[in-house]
């Protein structure tokens, strides 16, 4: 009736609250997957004293060229990799083979993208910053998914439901393992970075950040990691600060440590700069950013395709990474965080899964990683995640980063040697992004000539305007690399740019 107080209706509670169905314990899926596995070892992180971090230079990272043992793909007749063994269930298909010795062809024709041709050339992907390319194993997974496993996941007690959750959770150990995480239960899925960047600052920001508190970005971040952080700085009085970069494009570490006072609450950095390239000290941030008792938020959607990311050598409260761009497909990510401070993180939506009981009165919320994760999830496309993590992993991460390196080394010596060519960010550490500005052409000329040879590039502002701002720019051509390019590729991209060059002199 219109007008009458609202009130709890009277309806007899039909059964007492069930517990919440989880098939899987996560202590036991991560006995389980250690007993399928093995423990992987440590990967070795620069040894941590706080006490040296302002005296300390850039912490210099450097990489094991031996890989630590990982699992073996599974051979096509093998056991699927399921943690409910289900002989009905075919294994997932992996046509990778596994890449002792890093062969770049090899690897190129596990990807069925790259063997497209556009405008009449073979594609040459170099927009590895905006996005990767997905192996034919992560192809196969989300088939397999979707053909094999489809079902909601927790909720049901039938044998989809099953499959459908070993999957997820599955993805979700591969991830820890991946970050050498202490828990699963630290590893939350979200869309991608940007949602997992907002996921803390609308729970952890409105809780711990007021008025006059200090947040502090830096001048590389792209509009993910200073968007949210202006608006929570808007809602509660707090103040956004930013590290200045140096004219290389890498982070003023001394200006940084000026920055750092007890109302710091928050230092949220980038681990590789999406415009740049530049490798930003994050593990030195981090412990100058602890001494002030501040929080650390490290972003790696740029870092993770190309380094070993390690949580606890890098000792952040919370990492961010996108599927997307390490070879999984989009709309999966994830947020990953201490577990002290996701347990008192207040949930930011609301709905089914994060729930343990519900009345009209009150809900109790489920406790980490589920209270972070309404609704149903994104099953399938974490099922992808944690096969392209496999497949980095079957690769080597090392690998990777040493191929990247001596790729990147190249580009930017012949982009250099080009007149008329500004590189824009030349830090001494660097991964995948060459970015430049021709002079006579606007950034988008360029990117049409690329692409008429099958170049793909990224030209813009690269979602990330102050740091382009920061070099008197508003755009600049952007070749990203990924452990599928080759040099064959970067001489192609050398030939255009060298070309319009010379075109423009001569005009
Ligand atoms: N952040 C993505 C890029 O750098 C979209 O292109």
């Amino acid at each position: 009736m219109r007008g009458d107080p609202v009130s709890a209706p009277s309806f007899p509670d039909p059964q007492p609250t069930a517990p919440p169905v989880s098939p899987l314990d996560p202590a036991w899926l991560a006995q389980m997957a250690n007993a399928m596995f093995g423990a992987l070892p440590a990967a070795p992180g620069p040894a941590y004293d706080p006490r040296d971090a302002l005296a300390a230079p850039a912490v210099a990272v450097t990489y094991p060229t031996v890989r630590p043992a990982m699992p073996e793909p599974p051979a096509a007749s093998s056991t699927p990799q399921f943690y409910f063994v289900d002989a009905a269930v075919p294994p997932p298909g992996d046509r990778t083979g596994a890449h002792p010795a890093f062969d770049v062809h090899a690897v190129r024709r596990d990807f069925p993208t790259l063997q497209e041709r556009i405008n009449g050339h073979p594609v040459a992907w170099l927009d590895n910053a905006a996005t990767t390319h997905k192996p034919q194993a992560v192809i196969d997974r989300l088939a397999q998914f979707y053909a094999h496993e489809n079902s909601n996941i927790h909720r049901a007690a039938h044998a989809l439901a099953g499959r459908a959750t070993d999957a997820y959770e599955g993805a979700r150990e591969t991830v820890r393992r991946f970050i050498n995480a202490p828990a699963v239960e630290e590893v939350v899925f979200v869309r991608g970075a940007t949602e997992a960047i907002n996921l803390v600052a609308k729970s952890w920001g409105v809780r711990h950040v007021g008025k006059d508190d200090e947040i502090v970005v830096s001048h590389l971040e792209h509009h993910a990691n200073i968007v949210p952080w202006q608006q929570l700085a808007a809602a509660t009085g707090a103040r956004l600060r930013v590290i200045p970069v140096d004219d290389s494009g890498q982070l003023r570490l001394d200006e940084f440590a000026r920055l750092l006072n007890r109302r710091t609450k928050l230092v949220a950095v980038t681990q590789v700069s999406n415009a740049l390239g530049t490798v930003a000290p994050v593990a030195q941030i981090a412990a100058m950013a602890r001494r002030a008792g501040a929080r650390v938020l490290v972003d790696a959607a740029q870092s993770v395709s190309h380094m070993r990311v390690d949580v606890q050598a890098l000792d952040a409260d919370f990492l961010v990474f996108s599927g997307h761009k390490v070879f999984a497909p989009t709309g999966i990510g994830v947020l990953w965080g201490k577990r002290e401070v996701l347990e008192d993180m207040p949930p930011w939506q609301g709905g089914g899964n994060m729930i343990a009981d519900v009345t009209f009165e009150h809900t109790e919320f489920q406790g980490i990683p589920n209270r972070f994760e309404a609704g149903t999830g994104n099953i399938a496309d974490a099922a992808g995640l944690g096969a392209a993590l496999d497949y980095v992993n079957r690769i080597g991460i090392e690998n990777i980063a040493l191929h990247e390196h001596a790729l990147l080394d190249y580009g930017m010596r012949e982009l250099g040697a080009i007149r008329g060519v500004r590189l824009i960010g030349t830090a001494q550490d660097k991964a995948s992004v060459m970015s430049f500005v021709l002079a006579g052409y606007e950034t988008f000329e360029v990117g049409a000539a690329l692409d008429r040879q099958g170049i793909a590039v990224r030209t813009g502002h690269h979602c990330a305007q102050p740091i382009l701002h920061r070099f008197g720019l508003e755009a600049t051509v952007r070749p990203s690399l990924a452990f599928y390019n080759t040099r064959d590729e970067i001489d192609r991209l050398v030939r255009v740019v060298r070309d319009l060059a010379a075109r423009r002199r001569s005009a």
